[in-house]
C-alpha cells in the first residue's frame, strides 16, 4: 500500500482566477490549481505521485524520455535543447520543466501531448528547477551566474534574481513552500532561501571531516555537492557529496572519499555526527571480509516512511542502503547497478521498486527493494530499459566518456581504479574542477579544467606531458589503476584504446564548451575591455607568452615531427610564482625521464574560459585575475597602473 502520498495533495477549485490578472484578460474558465504538500527536488529522473510515468533527462542526447513504469516502455523521447540536465514538474503534473543547460533555456512539455510547447530563456547555464508549491512560480538555478531566478509563471518573465554563493545546483524546496535549499557545488555551502522575501536568509556550511593520523581514513573538505533530498518526515534533508583530503600526497585511497550529509532544517544546521562516511557509517563488509568501497555519491530517494535510504553511487555503480530504523547505517551494498553511470533515482510508491537512471547507457536499471522490513535485501530485477533511440556520440566519445566518469574497477579492458576509489571526476567534478589545491610531490598543484585541455599543448602546469597515454601515471600514482602495466613500455592494444576513447572524449567539442562570460555585454565585450585588450596586446606585452588562439605558446612546444614534445622547455615560463613548497623532478618513467623540470618554470594556462576557473597558478595562490596580473615577475615586464590592471583584467574575465 501507498503510505501518505495519495492524501498530499490538496485540489482547491479556483473560479475566475484568470479575471484577476493584470493585463485585463477575461476568462470565465474554470481554473484547477493545485497545492502541493509534499517537499521536493529537481533531478535528472522524476516520477508522476503515482508513479505511472518516469521522466529522464538524457542529458547529452539532448532529449527526454517519457516512460510507462506499467508496462515498462518509453512513450516518448522529446527533443529538447542542449544538454537536459534536471527536471521539475508542476504540481498538477501537467507540465514538465526542463533545464537546457547548454542553450540556456528551460524547455516545457505538455505531460498529456508529450510534446515540447514553450521554451523560456533563462541565462547562463540553468540546472537546477523547482515549481513553486502553488504552481504560479518555477525557481531555476544557474551554475554559472550564482543566482536563482524566479520566473512567474502566467507571463515566463524573469520577476527576480535571488543571488547565492558560487555554482548553484541542485535544487530542494520544503513541503510548505517556504525554504528553498540550494547547494553550492564546490564551495561545500547550502543557501537557504526564504522564498516569500526571495532571500538567502542563511548559509549552511558543511564541515571539515577532520585529519586523522590513519590518513585511510574519510576525511577533508566537503565539496562537490550533487542532489539534496528532503527525507519524508521534512525534519532533515540529506546531500550527497564527496570530501578531498588536500593535505598529503594524492592517493587512491586517501584523497577522496564519499559522503551523505545531514541537514537539520529546523535549525538549518549540519548534523555533524550524522554524516554517513566510509569505515564508520558506511562500512558494509564483502566476502573477504574487507569494507567495500564506494565512490562519487549521486543521489537519494528514501523509503515513503522514512525507515530507509538508498544512494546511488555513480562512480563505482552500486546502491547502498541505510536502516534508519536501526541506528542509520548503511547495511547493504548492491554491487552493482546494471548499466552505466547510475546517476539519479526514484522511488514507486509503494516502496517496492527503485528505478535507476544511468547517465552513460542511457536506460534505466530497475532494483526489487524487498520491502521495507529491516531484513529485506535490495537486488537487481530484470534488464534495463533503454531510453533513447540513437545516441549521437561516437562509439569512441562514449566509451571514453564512460570510462571518465567511472570508479568500477570491473569494467573495461583493465581497472581505471584500483578497489572502486577513483573516477576521473572525482577529481574533475563533472569533467571540470573541483576549486581545490592537491598535494602532489613536485608541491600543491590547482586543479584545473578540463575544458579545451586537448588544444592547450604540453599537459600539465610543468608541460611535462606530451601524450594522453601519459596518464598512465595519473591512473598508475592516483587512482590505482593500471598497476600491472610498465611505464616505460607501449601499452597492450586494448588499454592503449581505453585513452584513445578517453582522449576523443576531451577533444570532443561538445564535451566541454567553454563557460559563457557574464563580463561581456550581450556577448560583446564592454567599452572597459576593449580598452583592456589594446593594453593585453600592446603595452601589457601578454601575447608574447598568452598568443594565439588559445591564449597560450604552449602549442609551440613541437619537434620535428610537428608533435608535441616535452623535450621543448623554451616555452615553459619562470614568472616568479614558484614557492618553496615547489620541487624541481628528475621526470618520469613514461618520458623515460627526459622531462626533468626545475620547478619553477610553468606551462602557460590558456586564458580562454578562466573567469570560472579561480584560485589561480599551478598552487591557486592566486584568488582574483589582478593577482595573477600584479604578481607576473618577468625580465622586460611592463609596469602597469592599478587602472591599466583592472582593464586588462575585465578583459582577461571576458575571453571565451
Ligand atoms: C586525485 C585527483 C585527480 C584525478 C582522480 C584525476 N586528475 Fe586530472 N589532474 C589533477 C591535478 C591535480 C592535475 C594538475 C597536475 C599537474 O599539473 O601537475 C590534473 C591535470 C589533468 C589534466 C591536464 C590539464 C592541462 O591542461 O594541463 C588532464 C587532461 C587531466 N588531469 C585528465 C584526467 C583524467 C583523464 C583523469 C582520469 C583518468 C584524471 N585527470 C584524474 C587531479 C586529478
Ligand atoms: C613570460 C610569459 C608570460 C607573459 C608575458 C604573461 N604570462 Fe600570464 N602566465 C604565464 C605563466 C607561465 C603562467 C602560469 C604560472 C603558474 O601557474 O604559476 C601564467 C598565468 C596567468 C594567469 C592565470 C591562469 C590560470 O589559469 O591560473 C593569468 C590570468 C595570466 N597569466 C594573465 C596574463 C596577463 C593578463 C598578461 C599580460 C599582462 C600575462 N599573463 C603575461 C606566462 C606569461
Amino acid at each position: 500500500m501507498r503510505k501518505g502520498s495519495l492524501f498530499s495533495i490538496l485540489l482547491i477549485l479556483t473560479m475566475g482566477m484568470m479575471a484577476a490578472c493584470s493585463n485585463g484578460v477575461t476568462s470565465s474558465k474554470e481554473k484547477t490549481e493545485m497545492i502541493r504538500q509534499k517537499a521536493v527536488h529537481s533531478n535528472n529522473i522524476l516520477s508522476t505521485e503515482k508513479g505511472d510515468m518516469i521522466f529522464t533527462a538524457n542529458m547529452d542526447i539532448n532529449t527526454v524520455s517519457i516512460t510507462d513504469v506499467n508496462k515498462m516502455k518509453v512513450l516518448a523521447e522529446i527533443p529538447v535543447g542542449k544538454e537536459p540536465v534536471q527536471l521539475a514538474l508542476s504540481p498538477d503534473e501537467k507540465t514538465l520543466y526542463v533545464s537546457c543547460r547548454y542553450s540556456g533555456t528551460v524547455d516545457l512539455i505538455s505531460v498529456k501531448d508529450k510534446k515540447k510547447i514553450d521554451t523560456i530563456q533563462v541565462g547562463n547555464e540553468p540546472f537546477g528547477l523547482l515549481t513553486s508549491q502553488d504552481g504560479q512560480k518555477l525557481y531555476v538555478a544557474k551554475f554559472r551566474e550564482d543566482s536563482v531566478s524566479v520566473i512567474n509563471l502566467h507571463d515566463q518573465k524573469i520577476v527576480n534574481e535571488i543571488k547565492v554563493g558560487d555554482r548553484p545546483r541542485t535544487l530542494a524546496l520544503t513541503a510548505d513552500g517556504k525554504k528553498l535549499y540550494v547547494p553550492q557545488y564546490l564551495e561545500g555551502t547550502i543557501s537557504v532561501v526564504d522564498t516569500k522575501k526571495e532571500k538567502v536568509k542563511k548559509v549552511i556550511p558543511l564541515a571539515e571531516s577532520p585529519d586523522q593520523s590513519d590518513r585511510k581514513k574519510s576525511q577533508g573538505i566537503p565539496n562537490t555537492l550533487e542532489q539534496i533530498v528532503i527525507a519524508p518526515d521534512g525534519k532533515t534533508a540529506w546531500v550527497a557529496h564527496y570530501l578531498t583530503n588536500i593535505d598529503t600526497p594524492i592517493h587512491f585511497e586517501e584523497t577522496v572519499f564519499p559522503a551523505i550529509s545531514v541537514i537539520d532544517l529546523e535549525k538549518d544546521k549540519e548534523i555533524v555526527d550524522k554524516r554517513k562516511e566510509l569505515f564508520a557509517e558506511i562500512n558494509v563488509t564483502d566476502k573477504q571480509n574487507q569494507t567495500m568501497i564506494v565512490s562519487n555519491p549521486a543521489d537519494i530517494v528514501f523509503q515513503s516512511d522514512g525507515n530507509k535510504a538508498y544512494v546511488v553511487m555513480s562512480g563505482s555503480e552500486d546502491l547502498v542502503v541505510f536502516d534508519l530504523k536501526r541506528g542509520g547505517n548503511a547495511v547493504q551494498i548492491l554491487r552493482r547497478i546494471e548499466g552505466n553511470n547510475p546517476r539519479g533515482a526514484v522511488i514507486s510508491p509503494d516502496d517496492q521498486m527503485i528505478y535507476v537512471h544511468n547517465a552513460m547507457s542511457h536506460d534505466i536499471a530497475t532494483i526489487d527493494t524487498g520491502g521495507d522490513s529491516s531484513y529485506a535485501r535490495v537486488k537487481n530485477a530484470g534488464d534495463n530499459m533503454k531510453l533513447i533511440k540513437k545516441d549521437p556520440l561516437s562509439p569512441l566519445v562514449r566509451e571514453g566518456k564512460t570510462i571518465f566518469y567511472s570508479a568500477n574497477s570491473e569494467e573495461f579492458a583493465t581497472d581505471i581504479t584500483g578497489n572502486n576509489w577513483m573516477s576521473c571526476v572525482s577529481c574533475h567534478s563533472d569533467g571540470e574542477l573541483n576549486g581545490l589545491t592537491l598535494t602532489t610531490p613536485k608541491g600543491p598543484r590547482n586543479l584545473p579544467s578540463n575544458v579545451l585541455t586537448t588544444e592547450t599543448g604540453l599537459f600539465m602546469w610543468d608541460g611535462s606531458r606530451d601524450d594522453f597515454t601519459d596518464y598512465l601515471i595519473t591512473v598508475q600514482t592516483e587512482m590505482g589503476g593500471m598497476m600491472k602495466y610498465k611505464q616505460n613500455e607501449p601499452l597492450p592494444k586494448d588499454v592503449q584504446h581505453m585513452y584513445d576513447a578517453m582522449f576523443a572524449f576531451l577533444k570532443e567539442p561538445s564535451s566541454f564548451p567553454v563557460p559563457k562570460s557574464p563580463y561581456r555585454e550581450n556577448g560583446k565585450l564592454s567599452q572597459v575591455a576593449l580598452e583592456g585588450k589594446e593594453l593585453f596586446e600592446g603595452k601589457g606585452n601578454c601575447l608574447s607568452c598568452h598568443g594565439g588562439s588559445m591564449f597560450t605558446d604552449s602549442v609551440k612546444a613541437v619537434g620535428k615531427d610537428h608533435k608535441l614534445t616535452t623535450d621543448r622547455t623554451d616555452f615553459l615560463h619562470d614568472i616568479g610564482t614558484a614557492s618553496s613548497l615547489d620541487q624541481p623532478s628528475d621526470g618520469d618513467g613514461r618520458a623515460q625521464f627526459t622531462n626533468p623540470r626545475d620547478g619553477k618554470s610553468f606551462d602557460t594556462p590558456t586564458l580562454r574560459g578562466v573567469w570560472a576557473t579561480a584560485p589561480y597558478f599551478h598552487d591557486g595562490s592566486a584568488k582574483t585575475i589582478e593577482e595573477t596580473i600584479e604578481r607576473h615577475q618577468y625580465e622586460s615586464a611592463p609596469n602597469l597602473t592599478k587602472g591599466e590592471i583592472a582593464k586588462i583584467a575585465e578583459y582577461v574575465r571576458s575571453i571565451e
